[in-house]
């Protein structure tokens, strides 16, 4: 089963490309940068808050996010080649989903505060000090991808009871 979206489809889970550990980028080729407007195309079509390179199957150390709200809103895409927190602190929680694990959201605790790390679309590093709020949390998601976490991973034992059912199935159409 895969998101309709048009040229990127999006893996759901149970996809064991999902599940490894992405490559550094080292130089941001004209293919890299192409694949970084795929992919903000394909988390705009799909209603999506953040994306990240291993869902569309490619094993590279890339993530787009926008959390600049949707429809009618000005668009502010983030394109980061190797992210990387260099420091946090707080803790938070909140409700998250994610387009490789359709119809499940549930409540994953993170830091709250982020110090970050990346090489923007030209492949220019730079940092971003005190991230915090949404653009935080879904950094941090994104990140997991990267790493083959899912945020279902960290989720409470009872959420993913309830939830079990729903990713058997999917597990088991990915296949
Ligand atoms: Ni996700």
């Amino acid at each position: 089963m895969q998101a309709t979206v048009s040229n990127r489809p999006i893996l759901v889970y149970g996809n064991q490309a999902l599940r490894k550990r992405a490559k550094p980028v080292t130089v941001v080729s004209p293919e890299l940068k192409r694949l970084a407007e795929d992919m903000l195309e394909s988390m705009y079509e799909s209603n999506g808050i953040g994306l990240a390179a291993p869902q569309v199957g490619e094993s590279v150390r890339l993530i787009v996010v926008d959390v600049s709200g949707g429809e009618g809103k000005e668009k502010q895409p983030l394109v980061l080649f190797n992210p990387e927190i260099l420091s946090s602190k707080g803790e938070t929680v909140a409700e998250e989903g994610c387009l490789s694990v359709p119809g499940v959201w549930a409540d994953v605790t993170r830091p709250e505060i982020i110090t970050l790390r990346a090489m923007d679309r030209d492949g220019k590093p730079f940092e971003l000090k005190g991230i915090d709020g949404i653009l935080a949390r879904c950094i941090q998601h994104e990140i997991d991808h990267l790493e083959g976490v899912l945020f279902v991973d960290k989720i409470s034992s009872t959420d993913r009871l309830l939830n079990e059912a729903k990713l058997k199935k999917m597990a088991r159409q990915a296949k």
